[in-house]
């Protein structure tokens, strides 16, 4: 199958040789590299040898041959040139240095083009006193614009305004979102040492009101809701549910087995659709909604460390068609920095993930194509519209221009 390029791409591209997607016959030579991109060519680096340095810990020591200083485009595969395009570029928009501001819980508000995002647990660098609520802070994606555009060709940091919202006490510590669904935002709450955790709506707009969809099963309380997404045909809504809580001290010992949640909300339904991983975190579906992707981050356990021979793998499963249990679970990437947490998948296809030195890449048939390399955890990650990608990176936001944009998220 060949792959699919503007006439203008093809032209600048008509050096590689290629056989089929996975079975690809390509040559990195010759290629016209598009800006802040450098050519990691796997068959460059699949030797290290007697004496050289092999990396000891996944999380703190990340793969870098080239020593360029982030953030930058790493490019293992040309098909990662269709998703940045000719003239990607990729900075830091905002930056708060005592505070994890921008942990998790990104979702783009189309009508005002707002993206909100949660914080990690209250207080001076954010990471220690976890007995507070968190907070939800806005950043204006007109204003990120307005901004890019007056920096011209330069691609300085900038430091747009973040807005700190005020919000009920009921959205207790917002650890995922998505949507819009119906207008408002779907927020997924971890909840607290003495609240639930929850689903629930909150209203993009002053008073930012809250409306709690649900916060047990069938009486019992959840670990602490992660992450999810509606399914893009049946619109149910799927969460995840780990035992994070428990592991960063802000709820009690695991309540339930670590499992997936379908949730309808026409219905009130709660069932499990999948106990098949053991620390199921971020969760994406490909457009059509036959295939879910969840990121297992079994090898991070809060408290308890880490433990690099544990799950750091996106799985992918097939959805069936009646019951929505996510069926046939198989390996889509075993990521090699960190843990696989939020993910997004594009327009293409490919999916996205957030990982311990930034965004992976792979494409539909799980090869690392390249990654948006920050040097830094990514916990989460979301498209604000078409060409421009959001990475969320605890005390910074970073904005990729690119040329791919996100699949539709919302319902309707
Ligand atoms: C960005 O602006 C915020 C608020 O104005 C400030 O606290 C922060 O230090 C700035 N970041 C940098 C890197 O200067
Ligand atoms: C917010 O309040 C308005 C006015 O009462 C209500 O119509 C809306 O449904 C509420 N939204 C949420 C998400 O609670
Ligand atoms: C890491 O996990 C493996 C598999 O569960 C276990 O056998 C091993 O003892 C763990 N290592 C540490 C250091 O906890």
């Amino acid at each position: 199958m060949l792959w699919q390029l503007s006439l203008a791409a093809l032209a600048g591209f008509a050096a590689w040789r290629w056989s089929s997607l996975q079975d690809a016959t390509f040559t990195l030579d010759g290629i016209t590299v598009p800006p802040q991109t450098v050519i990691v060519d796997p068959l460059m680096f699949n030797v290290i040898g007697e004496g050289g340095h092999y990396r000891q810990d996944s999380f703190t020591e990340f793969f870098n041959p080239t020593n360029t200083a982030p953030p930058f485009f790493q490019l293992f595969h040309p098909e990662f040139l269709r998703v940045l395009g000719d003239r990607p570029s990729i900075r830091s928009i905002a930056s708060r240095p005592e505070t994890i501001f921008a942990h998790e819980a990104p979702v783009w508000f189309p009508e005002t083009d707002e993206v909100f995002f949660g914080s990690h647990c209250y207080g001076p660098k954010g990471w220690r006193d976890c007995s507070g609520n968190n907070f939800i802070s806005i950043i204006s994606m007109r204003e990120v614009k307005d901004s890019v555009r007056a920096s011209g060709s330069s691609i300085a940091s900038l430091n747009v305004t973040v807005a700190k919202l005020d919000t009920p006490v009921v959205r207790q510590k917002t650890w995922g979102a998505t949507g819009p669904y119906k207008s408002s935002l779907i927020l997924i709450n971890s909840g607290n040492v003495d609240r639930p955790s929850s689903l629930a709506l909150m209203n993009p707009a002053p008073p930012y009101n809250v409306t709690v969809l649900f916060d047990n099963f069938y009486g019992r309380e959840f670990n602490s809701l992660n992450d999810g997404k509606i399914h893009p045909t049946s619109h149910k809504i799927f969460i995840t549910d780990p035992t994070y809580g428990f592991h960063q001290h802000f709820r009690e010992p695991p309540m339930v087995h670590n499992q997936v949640y379908r949730f309808d909300p026409d219905t009130g339904n709660v069932r499990v659709v999948s106990d098949e991983l053991v620390r199921p975190n971020g969760l994406a579906f490909s457009a059509d909604g036959k295939t879910a992707y969840v990121a297992d981050t079994g090898a991070a356990i809060g408290f308890l460390g880490r433990n690099q021979t544990l799950p750091a793998t996106i799985y992918e499963f097939d959805v069936n068609p009646k019951t929505q249990v996510f069926e046939h679970r198989r390996v889509f990437a075993y990521i090699d920095a960190g843990v696989p947490d939020g993910i997004q998948v594009d327009k293409f296809g490919n999916v996205y993930s957030s990982c311990g030195d930034g965004v992976h890449v792979w494409n539909r048939y799980g090869i690392l194509i390249g990654k948006f390399f920050i040097g830094k955890v990514s916990c989460n990650l979301v498209f604000a519209g078409d060409r421009n990608l959001v990475i969320l990176a605890g005390d910074q936001v970073f904005l990729a221009e690119i040329a791919a944009g996100g699949i539709n998220l919302a319902y309707p």
